[in-house]
């Protein structure tokens, strides 16, 4: 669907009926294409490090197996800035890429999982939840849109990886403040112009009007303008929640989510959190929102945890 080719750029065709959104930033391949990525791309560059694509890979092929484990097998600076690379080579701004190439998201991640760190995927925390995949973080950062100097607040901080690149972008003279349930050990390794409170995103427990951006990184049912009063005039409000009855009816019949759920009552019933849509509002000088942007098929952890099973990929076979 996408074809770009050009000095920096990968070439892709999009897999997926469903509308582009997500895997126009992170496609997932078909193995013919993967095939041919392998052959003439370094490995994350092949696979744009997604869990999709690496599974496929490391099945299918013994050279992608020694990539992997070249790849994770390097130094944490190294991969971190493959990863920014990867990123870049998608689209993903300047401004982002520099923060994903200044945090070290392995010091965020749990002893177990260190393999993970740099790939584009969820790294289960251990606790029921999990990281939110790099590219998806990056996607919302540029998405939000902040600026130097700006006070930002993530609900669903978690382990405050994501919050660690918004305090990078907001910079010195801006503030970043988590708010979650509960923390998992590692927090605490986020920067010192980010703040973190225990609290319910439901009771955003913050002073109204305090931030120019709010976005929430766990899955919820509730209508944006729950966060709106946070919000200056001007701010941005983003987070995901299910695709709604219209935006179902308004995909084609033969789209993956039409096929894969009978109508849009199942859909809800199924697990809304894994393909959701995540919006970003604009608020302006009045109090309603605009939407500006909104984004199918990603998925989040949701804000009331059942017990889902994270992924996991498992560490390279070392030859
Ligand atoms: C996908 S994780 C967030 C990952 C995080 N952004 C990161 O970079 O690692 C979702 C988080 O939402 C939190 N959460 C779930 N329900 C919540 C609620 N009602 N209020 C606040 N946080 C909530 C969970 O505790 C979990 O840490």
């Amino acid at each position: 669907m996408i074809a770009t080719d050009g000095p920096r750029r990968d070439t892709w065709t999009l897999k997926t009926a469903l509308r582009p959104d997500f895997y126009a930033y992170f496609p997932r391949f078909s193995p013919e294409e993967l095939d041919a990525r392998l052959d003439r791309l370094p490995f994350c560059r092949a696979t744009l490090l997604t869990e999709w694509n690496i599974r496929r890979a490391r099945a299918a092929h013994p050279a992608a197996e020694r990539g992997f484990a070249q790849f994770v097998g390097s130094a944490a600076r190294e991969q971190r800035h493959r990863l920014a690379d990867v990123l870049s080579s998608v689209g993903i701004s300047a401004r982002t890429a520099a923060a994903v190439a200044a945090v070290p998201r392995h010091r965020y991640v749990p002893a177990r999982s260190q393999h993970m760190a740099y790939l584009n995927v969820h790294v289960p925390t251990g606790t029921g939840s999990c990281l939110t995949p790099p590219g998806l973080v990056a996607v919302m950062l540029d998405l939000l849109g902040c600026d130097s100097g700006e006070t930002v607040v993530e609900f669903g901080a978690g382990s405050g990886y994501h919050l660690a690149c918004a305090a990078h972008i907001v910079g010195s003279r801006g503030r970043a403040v988590g708010v979650d349930l509960r923390f998992p050990r590692g927090s605490s390794r986020t920067p010192v112009s980010a703040g973190l409170v225990r609290g319910d995103v439901a009771a955003a427990p913050l002073r109204p009007g305090c931030a120019d951006a709010v976005y929430a990184t766990c899955f919820t049912r509730r209508p944006a303008d729950t966060l709106a009063h946070l919000i200056r005039a001007g701010g941005r409000v983003q987070f995901a929640g299910p695709i709604t009855a219209s935006e179902f009816g308004a995909e084609p019949h033969r789209s993956w989510l039409r096929s894969t759920f009978t109508d849009h009552r199942s859909y809800l019933a199924t697990e809304p959190q894994r393909f959701a849509c995540l919006r970003t509002w604009v608020k302006p000088v009045s109090e309603e929102l605009a939407l500006r942007h909104s984004l199918y098929d990603v998925s989040f952890v949701p804000e009331a945890r059942p017990n889902s099973p994270s992924p996991d990929i498992r560490k390279p076979r070392l030859t």
